[in-house]
């Protein structure tokens, strides 16, 4: 399937993954797109909030997957957004499972949701820092975010970047439909924030990021033998990393 996008843009929402997950469940088709130039409760991953002030892009958009496992598609859209930061110079790096960064500092997050079964839908929210202050983000992140202006001392039209963003997503999300996993992988790993970095899960292991899963899960060897997948971002802590 060849993705066409159906834009929708609002000066002001609570949350484009709210808007598109109710358009979702009214019906509308895959595709479409809901951008704001702010949102006044942006969402991020774990239910945290993510500030959304005017100036970034904040977007989300609605599949319809026919794939039953979706672990790579917030991959495949880090990889998307790093690509199109690549073309304006940026040294982007996709950080697993979710993020952007660049210059070691969180750029972009992704955020995926959605509900399986019967007609299913998946609504992917990017929100990438773009024409803003370091100054314009809360205390709690500023430490280890940036923006691309903090990083390029130049504006870029919000637009165009989502155009970029959607052209690239489109291509891989039609590799991911053809089951091309394995392209989709090594792509994220030339890009890879980390690899071979020492992390601690959950339960205590201290291991070291080997690679990521056809499935979108984080391999990590532990100090000891074999190797464990992880699922959930919240359970890796990346020694190189102080951020969320
Ligand atoms: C993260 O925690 O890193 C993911 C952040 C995702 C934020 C985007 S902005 C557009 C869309 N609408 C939301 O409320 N959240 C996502």
């Amino acid at each position: 399937m060849s993705h066409r996008w159906r834009r929708v843009h609002l000066p002001l929402t609570s949350s484009t993954q709210e808007d598109v997950q109710a358009m979702a469940e009214a019906g509308a088709p895959a595709g479409t797109v809901v951008r704001a130039d702010a949102q006044t409760h942006g969402r991020g991953r774990g239910d945290r909030a993510w500030a959304s002030p005017q100036g970034g892009l904040w977007f989300s958009a609605l599949l319809r997957p026919r794939r039953t496992t979706w672990g790579l598609l917030p991959i495949l859209a880090g990889v998307s957004v790093a690509s199109v930061l690549a073309v304006q110079g940026l040294d982007a790096r996709v950080k697993w499972p979710n993020d952007v960064l660049v210059d070691d500092r969180k750029v972009c997050g992704v955020l995926l949701s959605g509900r399986t079964g019967e007609a299913p839908h998946a609504v992917l929210g990017v929100g990438l820092n773009a024409n803003l202050d370091v100054g314009d983000l809360p205390d709690a992140v500023r430490g280890h975010a940036t923006t691309t202006r903090e990083e390029l001392g130049r504006d870029l039209p919000v637009p165009e970047l989502l155009d970029g963003v959607l052209e690239a997503l489109a291509l891989r999300l039609d590799r991911w439909e053809r089951g091309e996993d394995e392209a989709l992988v090594e792509e994220w790993e030339r890009l890879a924030w980390g690899l071979g970095s020492a992390v601690i899960l959950a339960d205590g292991t201290r291991g070291t990021v080997e690679g990521l899963e056809e499935d979108g899960a984080l391999r990590v060897r532990p100090r000891e033998e074999g190797t464990v997948r992880v699922t959930d971002g919240d359970a890796v802590t990346w020694l190189a990393w102080d951020g969320r």
